[in-house]
C-alpha cells in the first residue's frame, strides 16, 4: 500500500531535476503522475522509469507559459487518469544570461521569467483547481525558493517571480480553505539540478567542483538532491500534513538560519567543525 494509491498528481517541469524527483517519489508510493513540460525526449524517459517500476505515468509536452496549453495539460490528464487530487507547480527558468540588474533587463526577459515562473502557477491552479474541487478537496504545492525570502545580486525577475509565488500561495489558500483545498509552497536551497549546473558550466573550473563549491556554502556542508525536496513535498501532499495551508517551508540546508553578518571565518568555523 502506498500513501498516494488512487491519486493523481499533475507536476509542471518534471523531466528533469525537482520535478523529475518528485515524480518518481509519488510514483513509487502508488500515485498516478502527470508530467507536463517542454522536453518530450526527458519526459518521455522519466514516464519510462515510471512505468518501469510498474506504476502510470504520462508526459504532456506543453509550454505552461501559456494559458491554452495549460488548459490542455488539465485536460489530458483528466482523459488519461479522470481527475486531479495534486498540483505540484514546479517549473521555472534561471538561464545563466539571465544576470542582470533591472537596468539591463530587457522586457522579453522579464516576461519569460515571470510568464514560466508565476503566470503558469496561476494558470495551472485556474484550470486544475475545478477538478480538485470535484474530489472533494486536494493540494497544490507551489515551488518557490529561498531566493522568495533573501536574495542575491541580479536577479530581478527571478526574485520577483519567487516572491510573487510565495504570496500567491498564502493568498489563494483562504480563497480554497473551506473547500479544504490546501496550498503550500517549498523553498529550496541549492539543489543538484540541470538548472543549477548549467549555472555553473559558465564558472571557472571543473563544473563537479563548482557545484561542491555551491553545496559548502550551506551549514549542513552539501548540496540539496531532488529528492530531498521530493519528501517533503510528499509529506505536505500527504494527510500528514492536513491542518497546513497558507505556508511555506524552506529546505535549505540552514541557508536562512546563516545570518548575512556571518563573515567568511564564521563560514570557514563550519567547514572545519
Ligand atoms: N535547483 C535549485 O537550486 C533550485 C533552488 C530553488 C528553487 N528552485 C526551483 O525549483 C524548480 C525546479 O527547478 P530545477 O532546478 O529542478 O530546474 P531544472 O532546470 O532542472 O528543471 C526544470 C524543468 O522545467 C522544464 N521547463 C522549462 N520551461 C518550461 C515551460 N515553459 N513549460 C514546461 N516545462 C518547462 C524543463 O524542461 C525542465 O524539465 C524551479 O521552480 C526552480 O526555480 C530550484
Amino acid at each position: 500500500m502506498g500513501t498516494f494509491d488512487g491519486k493523481v498528481v499533475l507536476i509542471t517541469g518534471g523531466a528533469y531535476g525537482i520535478g523529475r524527483g518528485t515524480a518518481l517519489e509519488f510514483a513509487r508510493e502508488g500515485a498516478k503522475v502527470a508530467i507536463a513540460d517542454v522536453d518530450k525526449s526527458a519526459g518521455e524517459a522519466v514516464v519510462s522509469e515510471i512505468q518501469n517500476n510498474g506504476s502510470k505515468g504520462i508526459l504532456i509536452r506543453a509550454d505552461v507559459s501559456k494559458a491554452s496549453e495549460c488548459e490542455r495539460v488539465v485536460a489530458e490528464t483528466i482523459k488519461s487518469f479522470g481527475a486531479i487530487n495534486i498540483l505540484f507547480n514546479n517549473v521555472g527558468i534561471q538561464s545563466p544570461d539571465s544576470y542582470h540588474n533591472v537596468e539591463n533587463t530587457s522586457e522579453e526577459l522579464w516576461d519569460r521569467i515571470l510568464n514560466v515562473n508565476l503566470k503558469s502557477y496561476f494558470l495551472m491552479s485556474k484550470f486544475a483547481i475545478p477538478y480538485i474541487r470535484k474530489e472533494g478537496g486536494g493540494v497544490v504545492i507551489n515551488t518557490a525558493s529561498v531566493q522568495g525570502i533573501q536574495s542575491q545580486p541580479l536577479v530581478p525577475a527571478y526574485a520577483a517571480s519567487k516572491g510573487g509565488i510565495l504570496s500567491l500561495t498564502r493568498q489563494m489558500s483562504l480563497d480554497y480553505a473551506t473547500e479544504n483545498i490546501r496550498i503550500l509552497a517549498v523553498c529550496p536551497g541549492a539543489i543538484d539540478t540541470k538548472m543549477v549546473r548549467d549555472i555553473a558550466e559558465t564558472e571557472d573550473g571543473n563544473t563537479d567542483d563548482v557545484v561542491k563549491r555551491y553545496g559548502s556554502t550551506h551549514p549542513l556542508g552539501r548540496i540539496g538532491q531532488p529528492v530531498d525536496i521530493a519528501n517533503v513535498v510528499l509529506f505536505l501532499a500527504s494527510d500528514k500534513a492536513s491542518f497546513m495551508t497558507g505556508e511555506h517551508i524552506c529546505i535549505d540546508g540552514g541557508y536562512n538560519a546563516l545570518g548575512a553578518w556571518a563573515s567568511a571565518a564564521g563560514a570557514s568555523m563550519i567547514e572545519e567543525n
